[in-house]
């Protein structure tokens, strides 16, 4: 039986481009696509060929209480989870004298408690099921970008929790794994350097290629650790 992929942040940017890339492997069956926008989400649908089944979920994630019946959903209707796909995120810059209660409560809901909870109940309906995760973090979480203060704080938390459940499912068929982007030319990276040409880093496109790498079933040695992807130029 081929394998059934989910994605979240699916809509647009670098999720939109992983299932693309997803969906080209041959044994992937299902794609299951996360995010709010519905015209998003039927744009990524456009450019996936119809090869997978692509199933498209709108949902917000910042509805955490709401997660784990969508996991059970996803995994009744499609016998489980082989490949999750945590790339959805969310940056609103500010200083820190700016910095709200808010701001820093809907930073870290997406980019930090949604990913938990989704990883914890794919763990909890898994029994077994050989399956590998990939959490997107960012450099900004391993070096100081002033002005970002509650986005890099939430991602160099996805840095953390990812390299503990790593360990902490080691043995259970799960592997995980993290990868940080520099920057990529995506509407998130708009928000965080409006001036910047986006023509002149790295595309979402080559951020996918990497993950798709990542969750082939050659892929065995590596688990857990921050693997930074950045364009040389
Ligand atoms: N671009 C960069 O330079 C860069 C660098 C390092 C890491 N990253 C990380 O890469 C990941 C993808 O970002 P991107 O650059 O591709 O940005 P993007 O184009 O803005 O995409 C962000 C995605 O997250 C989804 N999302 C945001 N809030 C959501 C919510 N409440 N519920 C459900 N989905 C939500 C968005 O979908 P909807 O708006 O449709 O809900 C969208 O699909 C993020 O985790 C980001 O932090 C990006």
């Amino acid at each position: 039986m081929g394998k059934v992929c989910v994605i979240t942040g699916a809509s647009q940017g670098i999720g939109r481009a992983a299932a693309i890339e997803m969906s080209k492997r041959e044994d992937v069956d299902v794609v299951v696509l996360i995010a709010r926008s519905a015209d998003g989400l039927a744009g990524t649908v456009s450019a996936m060929g119809d090869r997978a089944k692509i199933h498209q979920l709108p949902y917000d994630l910042s509805d955490l209480d709401g997660i784990p019946s969508l996991v059970e959903d996803i995994c009744r209707e499609h016998g489980g989870i082989d490949l999750l796909l945590n790339v959805a995120g969310y940056a609103d810059p500010r200083s820190l004298l700016d910095t709200t209660a808010d701001n820093l409560v809907q930073t870290f809901t997406i980019n930090v408690f949604a990913m938990l909870i989704l990883i914890r109940e794919m763990a909890r309906f898994s029994d077994g099921r050989p399956a590998k995760i990939l959490n997107v973090a960012s450099t900004a979480g391993i070096t100081p970008r002033p002005g970002w203060v509650a986005y890099a704080a939430s991602k160099a938390a996805v840095v953390s929790l990812s390299a503990t459940l790593a360990e902490e499912l080691a043995g259970s068929g799960i592997k995980i794994y993290t990868i940080s982007p520099g920057r990529t030319a995506t509407e998130l990276r708009r928000k965080l350097a409006p001036d910047e040409d986006p023509t002149s880093i790295m595309q979402p496109e080559q951020v996918a290629r990497v993950i798709r790498t990542l969750l082939s079933d050659d892929e065995l040695t590596l688990d857990g650790q921050n693997i930074i992807v950045r364009q040389q130029l």
